[in-house]
Protein backbone atom coordinates (compact mmCIF):
# COMPACT_ATOMS: atom_id res chain seq x y z
CA UNK A 1 0.00 0.00 0.00
CA UNK A 2 1.22 3.15 -1.00
CA UNK A 3 0.25 6.25 1.68
CA UNK A 4 -0.84 9.89 0.14
CA UNK A 5 0.97 12.30 2.67
CA UNK A 6 0.03 15.02 0.85
CA UNK A 7 -3.39 16.07 -1.17
CA UNK A 8 -4.45 19.79 -2.69
CA UNK A 9 -6.63 20.67 -4.87
CA UNK A 10 -4.61 23.33 -7.95
CA UNK A 11 -8.16 24.21 -9.70
CA UNK A 12 -11.54 22.87 -9.98
CA UNK A 13 -10.26 19.69 -11.89
CA UNK A 14 -6.81 19.95 -11.27
CA UNK A 15 -5.17 17.57 -8.13
CA UNK A 16 -1.73 17.36 -6.24
CA UNK A 17 -0.72 14.22 -4.61
CA UNK A 18 2.52 13.32 -2.73
CA UNK A 19 2.71 9.52 -1.81
CA UNK A 20 5.05 7.59 0.30
CA UNK A 21 6.79 5.40 -2.05
CA UNK A 22 10.43 5.77 -0.91
CA UNK A 23 11.84 3.11 -3.36
CA UNK A 24 10.61 4.99 -6.08
CA UNK A 25 11.99 7.92 -5.63
CA UNK A 26 15.73 6.89 -5.34
CA UNK A 27 15.38 6.25 -8.65
CA UNK A 28 12.84 8.60 -10.14
CA UNK A 29 14.60 10.68 -12.86
CA UNK A 30 12.92 13.50 -14.68
CA UNK A 31 10.83 12.26 -17.87
CA UNK A 32 9.80 8.90 -15.95
CA UNK A 33 6.44 7.85 -14.80
CA UNK A 34 4.68 5.21 -12.44
CA UNK A 35 1.20 3.45 -13.37
CA UNK A 36 -0.89 3.44 -10.04
CA UNK A 37 -3.85 1.00 -9.20
CA UNK A 38 -6.68 2.71 -6.34
CA UNK A 39 -7.78 -0.89 -5.11
CA UNK A 40 -8.29 -4.34 -6.85
CA UNK A 41 -11.27 -3.60 -8.88
CA UNK A 42 -9.36 -0.72 -10.43
CA UNK A 43 -7.53 -0.20 -13.75
CA UNK A 44 -4.43 0.72 -14.25
CA UNK A 45 -3.35 4.62 -15.23
CA UNK A 46 0.09 6.22 -15.57
CA UNK A 47 0.78 9.88 -14.40
CA UNK A 48 4.27 11.34 -14.95
CA UNK A 49 6.69 11.73 -11.76
CA UNK A 50 5.75 15.44 -11.13
CA UNK A 51 8.27 15.64 -8.50
CA UNK A 52 10.48 13.88 -6.09
CA UNK A 53 11.16 14.65 -2.05
CA UNK A 54 13.79 12.54 -1.82
CA UNK A 55 14.40 12.88 2.47
CA UNK A 56 10.42 12.00 2.83
CA UNK A 57 10.74 9.59 -0.11
CA UNK A 58 7.90 10.82 -1.44
CA UNK A 59 6.65 11.15 -4.99
CA UNK A 60 4.32 14.13 -6.61
CA UNK A 61 1.49 13.14 -8.79
CA UNK A 62 -0.37 15.87 -10.38
CA UNK A 63 -3.39 14.47 -12.11
CA UNK A 64 -6.26 16.06 -14.17
CA UNK A 65 -9.80 14.45 -13.80
CA UNK A 66 -11.17 13.24 -17.04
CA UNK A 67 -12.72 10.18 -16.65
CA UNK A 68 -13.56 7.41 -13.82
CA UNK A 69 -10.37 6.21 -12.44
CA UNK A 70 -8.64 9.59 -12.37
CA UNK A 71 -12.40 11.06 -10.68
CA UNK A 72 -11.92 8.18 -8.13
CA UNK A 73 -8.85 9.09 -7.30
CA UNK A 74 -9.33 12.91 -6.82
CA UNK A 75 -11.73 11.66 -4.21
CA UNK A 76 -8.89 10.59 -2.31
CA UNK A 77 -7.33 12.30 0.45
CA UNK A 78 -4.39 12.44 2.87
CA UNK A 79 -4.20 9.28 4.68
CA UNK A 80 -5.70 7.06 2.19
CA UNK A 81 -3.49 4.55 0.47
CA UNK A 82 -3.23 3.39 -3.37
CA UNK A 83 -3.35 -0.59 -3.62
CA UNK A 84 -0.37 -0.50 -6.20
CA UNK A 85 2.26 2.26 -7.43
CA UNK A 86 4.64 0.28 -10.05
CA UNK A 87 7.77 2.60 -11.38
CA UNK A 88 9.55 4.52 -12.16
CA UNK A 89 8.76 3.17 -15.81
CA UNK A 90 10.34 4.98 -19.30
CA UNK A 91 13.32 6.47 -20.18
CA UNK A 92 14.21 9.27 -18.50
CA UNK A 93 15.35 12.55 -20.25
CA UNK A 94 18.93 12.84 -21.50
CA UNK A 95 19.61 15.94 -19.10
CA UNK A 96 22.89 18.13 -20.43
CA UNK A 97 24.04 21.32 -20.77
CA UNK A 98 22.64 22.55 -24.52
CA UNK A 99 23.18 26.05 -23.82
CA UNK A 100 19.72 27.61 -23.67
CA UNK A 101 16.31 25.46 -23.91
CA UNK A 102 12.95 26.45 -24.47
CA UNK A 103 10.23 24.38 -22.49
CA UNK A 104 6.75 24.25 -23.60
CA UNK A 105 3.71 22.83 -20.67
CA UNK A 106 0.18 23.12 -21.83
CA UNK A 107 -2.57 22.65 -19.13
CA UNK A 108 -1.83 19.19 -17.24
CA UNK A 109 1.05 18.66 -19.03
CA UNK A 110 2.78 21.74 -16.88
CA UNK A 111 3.26 18.85 -14.07
CA UNK A 112 5.29 16.80 -16.72
CA UNK A 113 7.87 19.25 -17.99
CA UNK A 114 7.99 20.72 -14.30
CA UNK A 115 10.48 17.75 -13.17
CA UNK A 116 12.42 18.06 -16.88
CA UNK A 117 12.76 22.00 -16.74
CA UNK A 118 14.61 21.78 -13.28
CA UNK A 119 16.51 19.19 -14.42
CA UNK A 120 17.80 21.32 -17.40
CA UNK A 121 17.98 24.20 -14.99
CA UNK A 122 20.12 22.46 -12.16
CA UNK A 123 22.35 21.18 -15.60
CA UNK A 124 23.57 24.66 -15.94
CA UNK A 125 21.08 25.54 -18.98
CA UNK A 126 19.40 28.98 -19.63
CA UNK A 127 16.29 27.67 -19.66
CA UNK A 128 13.37 29.81 -21.13
CA UNK A 129 9.60 28.21 -19.82
CA UNK A 130 6.44 28.75 -21.83
CA UNK A 131 3.50 27.82 -19.76
CA UNK A 132 0.10 27.99 -21.65
CA UNK A 133 -3.31 26.95 -20.86
CA UNK A 134 -7.68 27.85 -21.29
CA UNK A 135 -7.20 30.22 -18.33
CA UNK A 136 -5.35 31.41 -15.32
CA UNK A 137 -6.63 29.17 -12.94
CA UNK A 138 -5.70 26.15 -15.59
CA UNK A 139 -2.02 27.68 -15.07
CA UNK A 140 -0.57 25.55 -12.32
CA UNK A 141 2.62 25.00 -10.58
CA UNK A 142 3.58 29.01 -12.26
CA UNK A 143 5.38 29.98 -8.81
CA UNK A 144 7.41 26.67 -9.36
CA UNK A 145 8.60 26.86 -12.43
CA UNK A 146 9.26 30.29 -12.63
CA UNK A 147 11.91 29.43 -9.54
CA UNK A 148 13.65 27.17 -12.31
CA UNK A 149 13.41 29.63 -15.26
CA UNK A 150 15.29 32.30 -16.77
CA UNK A 151 12.65 33.82 -17.88
CA UNK A 152 8.93 32.44 -17.91
CA UNK A 153 5.99 33.50 -20.48
CA UNK A 154 2.55 32.59 -19.83
CA UNK A 155 -0.11 32.54 -22.84
CA UNK A 156 -3.98 31.75 -21.91
CA UNK A 157 -6.66 31.34 -24.98
CA UNK A 158 -8.95 33.89 -23.10
CA UNK A 159 -6.25 36.51 -22.43
CA UNK A 160 -6.64 36.12 -18.36
CA UNK A 161 -3.26 35.71 -17.62
CA UNK A 162 -0.25 36.69 -19.79
CA UNK A 163 -0.49 36.96 -23.29
CA UNK A 164 -3.30 36.21 -24.75
CA UNK A 165 -2.71 33.58 -27.78
CA UNK A 166 -1.14 30.06 -27.91
CA UNK A 167 1.94 28.57 -26.79
CA UNK A 168 3.33 28.39 -30.55
CA UNK A 169 2.73 32.23 -31.04
CA UNK A 170 5.49 32.97 -27.61
CA UNK A 171 7.63 30.22 -29.12
CA UNK A 172 7.82 32.39 -32.40
CA UNK A 173 8.24 35.42 -30.06
CA UNK A 174 11.25 33.64 -28.53
CA UNK A 175 12.70 32.15 -31.67
CA UNK A 176 12.61 35.30 -33.38
CA UNK A 177 14.63 36.89 -30.42
CA UNK A 178 17.88 34.61 -29.59
CA UNK A 179 19.01 31.16 -30.57
CA UNK A 180 18.16 28.50 -28.60
CA UNK A 181 19.61 24.91 -28.82
CA UNK A 182 17.16 22.54 -27.84
CA UNK A 183 13.21 22.60 -26.77
CA UNK A 184 10.95 20.21 -25.39
CA UNK A 185 6.72 20.57 -25.31
CA UNK A 186 4.20 18.61 -23.35
CA UNK A 187 0.59 19.12 -22.93
CA UNK A 188 -2.70 17.81 -25.48
CA UNK A 189 -1.22 15.99 -28.37
CA UNK A 190 -2.56 18.65 -31.15
CA UNK A 191 -0.73 21.53 -28.85
CA UNK A 192 2.74 19.21 -29.23
CA UNK A 193 2.22 18.48 -32.96
CA UNK A 194 1.72 22.56 -33.46
CA UNK A 195 4.87 23.28 -31.04
CA UNK A 196 6.67 20.50 -33.50
CA UNK A 197 5.68 22.51 -36.79
CA UNK A 198 6.65 25.79 -34.92
CA UNK A 199 10.30 24.21 -34.05
CA UNK A 200 10.98 22.38 -37.20
CA UNK A 201 10.17 25.76 -39.49
CA UNK A 202 13.12 26.80 -37.38
CA UNK A 203 15.67 23.56 -37.55
CA UNK A 204 14.69 23.53 -33.65
CA UNK A 205 15.27 20.30 -32.25
CA UNK A 206 12.37 19.47 -30.07
CA UNK A 207 10.92 16.36 -28.17
CA UNK A 208 7.54 15.33 -26.92
CA UNK A 209 6.33 13.18 -24.18
CA UNK A 210 3.56 10.73 -25.87
CA UNK A 211 0.55 9.63 -23.97
CA UNK A 212 -0.85 6.88 -25.53
CA UNK A 213 -2.90 4.59 -23.27
CA UNK A 214 -1.23 2.67 -21.31
CA UNK A 215 -1.85 -0.94 -19.08
CA UNK A 216 1.20 -3.11 -18.39
CA UNK A 217 4.05 -0.43 -18.98
CA UNK A 218 6.19 -3.50 -19.55
CA UNK A 219 6.29 -2.92 -23.33
CA UNK A 220 4.18 -6.41 -23.53
CA UNK A 221 0.57 -5.55 -24.08
CA UNK A 222 1.13 -3.41 -27.15
CA UNK A 223 -1.26 -0.79 -26.05
CA UNK A 224 1.17 1.94 -26.16
CA UNK A 225 2.11 1.52 -29.72
CA UNK A 226 3.14 4.66 -31.76
CA UNK A 227 5.66 5.26 -34.93
CA UNK A 228 8.36 6.70 -34.71
CA UNK A 229 9.90 7.42 -37.67
CA UNK A 230 8.40 4.98 -39.47
CA UNK A 231 9.26 2.13 -36.96
CA UNK A 232 6.96 0.81 -34.37
CA UNK A 233 8.23 1.64 -30.86
CA UNK A 234 5.86 1.22 -27.45
CA UNK A 235 6.01 5.00 -25.65
CA UNK A 236 6.65 3.20 -21.88
CA UNK A 237 9.63 1.63 -22.60
CA UNK A 238 11.06 3.59 -25.53
CA UNK A 239 9.59 7.11 -24.62
CA UNK A 240 7.79 8.66 -23.67
CA UNK A 241 9.69 10.96 -24.73
CA UNK A 242 10.55 10.97 -28.42
CA UNK A 243 12.02 13.41 -31.23
CA UNK A 244 8.46 15.34 -32.16
CA UNK A 245 9.72 15.42 -35.74
CA UNK A 246 9.92 11.81 -35.95
CA UNK A 247 6.11 11.17 -34.46
CA UNK A 248 3.27 10.18 -36.90
CA UNK A 249 0.95 12.51 -34.83
CA UNK A 250 -2.23 11.55 -37.15
CA UNK A 251 -1.72 8.07 -36.11
CA UNK A 252 -1.34 9.17 -32.41
CA UNK A 253 -4.05 11.35 -32.62
CA UNK A 254 -6.47 9.00 -34.16
CA UNK A 255 -5.50 5.93 -31.75
CA UNK A 256 -5.89 8.09 -28.81
CA UNK A 257 -9.64 8.29 -29.32
CA UNK A 258 -10.32 5.02 -30.20
CA UNK A 259 -11.90 3.93 -26.77
CA UNK A 260 -13.63 7.30 -26.15
CA UNK A 261 -17.60 5.68 -26.43
CA UNK A 262 -16.52 2.82 -23.66
CA UNK A 263 -14.34 5.47 -21.52
CA UNK A 264 -17.61 7.78 -21.58
CA UNK A 265 -19.97 4.97 -21.00
CA UNK A 266 -17.74 4.14 -17.62
CA UNK A 267 -17.39 7.44 -16.12
CA UNK A 268 -21.29 7.98 -16.69
CA UNK A 269 -21.53 4.46 -14.95
CA UNK A 270 -19.32 5.45 -12.43
CA UNK A 271 -21.65 8.94 -11.48
CA UNK A 272 -24.41 7.06 -11.11
CA UNK A 273 -23.19 4.56 -8.68
CA UNK A 274 -21.94 7.46 -6.61
CA UNK A 275 -25.24 9.53 -6.93
CA UNK A 276 -27.06 5.97 -5.30
CA UNK A 277 -24.60 5.63 -2.79
CA UNK A 278 -24.68 9.37 -1.83
CA UNK A 279 -28.05 10.27 -2.55
P1 LIG B 1 -10.87 7.61 -19.23
O1 LIG B 1 -12.28 8.11 -19.36
O2 LIG B 1 -10.66 6.14 -19.03
O3 LIG B 1 -10.04 8.14 -20.41
C1 LIG B 1 -9.97 9.51 -20.80
C2 LIG B 1 -8.76 9.67 -21.73
O4 LIG B 1 -7.58 9.42 -20.96
C3 LIG B 1 -8.72 8.66 -22.87
O5 LIG B 1 -9.40 9.14 -24.00
C4 LIG B 1 -7.27 8.48 -23.09
O6 LIG B 1 -6.78 9.54 -23.89
C5 LIG B 1 -6.66 8.64 -21.72
N1 LIG B 1 -6.49 7.34 -21.04
C6 LIG B 1 -7.43 6.49 -20.57
N2 LIG B 1 -6.91 5.36 -20.04
C7 LIG B 1 -5.56 5.51 -20.18
C8 LIG B 1 -4.45 4.69 -19.85
N3 LIG B 1 -4.59 3.49 -19.27
N4 LIG B 1 -3.23 5.12 -20.17
C9 LIG B 1 -3.04 6.35 -20.74
N5 LIG B 1 -4.06 7.17 -21.07
C10 LIG B 1 -5.29 6.77 -20.80
N6 LIG B 1 -2.52 12.63 -16.81
C11 LIG B 1 -2.44 13.55 -15.84
O7 LIG B 1 -3.45 14.15 -15.48
N7 LIG B 1 -1.25 13.84 -15.22
C12 LIG B 1 -0.09 13.23 -15.58
O8 LIG B 1 0.97 13.49 -14.99
C13 LIG B 1 -0.15 12.25 -16.62
N8 LIG B 1 0.96 11.61 -17.01
C14 LIG B 1 0.88 10.64 -17.98
C15 LIG B 1 2.05 9.99 -18.33
C16 LIG B 1 2.02 9.02 -19.30
C17 LIG B 1 3.31 8.32 -19.68
C18 LIG B 1 0.80 8.69 -19.95
C19 LIG B 1 0.78 7.63 -20.98
C20 LIG B 1 -0.37 9.33 -19.58
C21 LIG B 1 -0.35 10.31 -18.59
N9 LIG B 1 -1.50 10.98 -18.18
C22 LIG B 1 -1.41 11.96 -17.21
C23 LIG B 1 -2.83 10.66 -18.73
C24 LIG B 1 -3.61 9.76 -17.75
O9 LIG B 1 -3.01 8.50 -17.69
C25 LIG B 1 -5.07 9.63 -18.21
O10 LIG B 1 -5.68 10.90 -18.14
C26 LIG B 1 -5.85 8.66 -17.33
O11 LIG B 1 -5.41 7.35 -17.55
C27 LIG B 1 -7.35 8.79 -17.61
O12 LIG B 1 -8.04 7.77 -16.91
P2 LIG B 1 -9.59 7.89 -16.63
O13 LIG B 1 -10.13 6.53 -16.30
O14 LIG B 1 -9.85 8.95 -15.62
O15 LIG B 1 -10.20 8.42 -17.99
FE1 LIG C 1 1.79 -2.25 -22.70
FE2 LIG C 1 3.39 -0.23 -23.33
S1 LIG C 1 1.76 -0.23 -21.94
S2 LIG C 1 3.33 -2.21 -24.17
MG1 LIG D 1 -10.35 4.87 -17.57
Amino acid sequence: MFKITRSEELSQNEFDFWIDAPRIAKKAKPGQFVILRIDEKGERIPLTIADVDAEKGEVRLIFQVIGKTTAALSKLKKGDSLLDLTGPLGMPTEIENYGTVMIVGGGVGIAAIFPILKGLKQAGNRVITILGAKTAELVILQEECRQYSDELIITTDDGSLGMKGLVTEAMEQVIAREPVNCSWAIGPSIMMKFCTLTAEKHQLPIYVSLNPIMIDGTGMCGGCRVTIDGSIKFACVDGPEFKGSEVNWDEFISRMRQYQPEEQASLSDYQKAQVNQHG
